[in-house]
């Protein structure tokens, strides 16, 4: 990578970038440790979307990653794994989480095949070169206008590059429908409290991006759902990864549910107590995802931005 590779280059696109869905800049830690825990959790399911990928890359080497709304470099992390040969290019609006993927690549002995961009990727882009594979999971639900952003992924690779997209139906359930305190059925009653609020926040979560993606210019080669069914014995950081969910889920409720369904929600995100998700044995990790995987024509050398 160019000599450059280490810095963060600062290519914010303007002051008022919106990573819509955060709380502000005070919820980055905790954001950046959930997304570390899904990592460790889903880690084997990643495996499994990016070894597909390969097989859709076979005729083409895959050299340049860009990773858009990368977090703290979930996908990042696995594409570099998946492709030895490769580098890549984690775009996100957030410095905090960017920050914390750069020290995550130092631990993994890869700083030097990842270059960190903080841009708002609802704005204008910066020119990234030729990329072979653009990556964005549960990135396009966030931007206020996906058409355009998926005309600049166009743009950005190089002819007959890949897109995948990979978006999920909502956050995992975690708990069986009676837990033995409080009212059976807490998180199906949370969901539906949130569900007004994040269609508000996130018009654009759960689109079927076939045909946004066909409108950008792409060939869609394929589209798979698939389910993620965790049962125990389950990872080690389930706990953990359950209880920053429901904690996250536990604020956003806030004057949303009723007294006794936050008690309930507060018995179990408390780190003690029988009842707390990390203690629990009866957790699983329930949650469907859907992955488009996009062409940009071979014989296409124009712009479709
Ligand atoms: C749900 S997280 C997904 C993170 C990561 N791709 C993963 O799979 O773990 C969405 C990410 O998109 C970023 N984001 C949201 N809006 C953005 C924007 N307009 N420009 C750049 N990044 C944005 C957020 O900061 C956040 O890191």
């Amino acid at each position: 990578m160019a000599p450059h590779a280490h810095q963060h280059q600062n290519q914010h696109q303007n002051q008022h970038h919106h990573a819509s869905g955060h709380e502000g800049p005070h919820d980055e830690p905790f954001v950046a440790e959930l997304l570390d825990l899904e990592a460790e959790v889903l880690h084997a399911h990643l495996t499994e979307v990016t070894g597909r990928l390969a097989d859709l890359t076979a005729d083409r080497p895959v050299r340049r990653i860009l990773d858009l709304g990368s977090g703290t470099g979930t996908g990042t992390f696995a594409l570099l794994r998946r492709f030895e040969d490769a580098e890549a290019i984690a775009v996100d609006a957030s410095p905090r989480l960017l920050h914390h993927l750069r020290g995550r690549a130092r631990e993994l002995g890869v700083a030097d095949r990842v270059r960190t961009v903080e841009a708002d990727l609802d704005a204008a882009w910066p020119d990234f070169g030729n990329i072979d594979l653009v990556w964005a999971s549960g990135a396009l639900h966030h931007m206020s206008d996906p058409d355009r952003t998926l005309r600049e992924a166009y743009a950005a690779l190089a002819p007959g590059g890949l897109l995948a997209v990979i978006e999920m139906a909502g956050v995992p359930y975690f708990l069986p429908h009676d837990l033995g305190v409080g009212r059976p059925g807490l998180e199906a009653r949370c969901r539906a409290a949130l569900s007004d609020r994040h269609a508000e926040a996130m018009p654009h979560r759960g689109a079927d991006w076939g045909p946004l993606l066909s409108r950008a210019g792409f060939t869609v080669e394929a589209e798979w759902p698939y389910a993620v069914e965790l049962v125990p014995p389950l990872p080690e950081a389930t706990g953990r990864y359950a209880r920053a969910v429901l904690s996250r889920m536990r604020t956003a409720l806030d004057g949303r549910a009723d007294t006794d369904d936050l008690a309930t929600l507060d018995t179990l995100i408390d780190s003690d107590g029988p009842h707390s998700v990390l203690h629990r044995d009866d957790l699983a990790v329930r949650t469907e995802r859907t992955v488009w995987a996009a062409r940009r024509a071979y014989w296409s050398t124009g712009s479709q931005a």
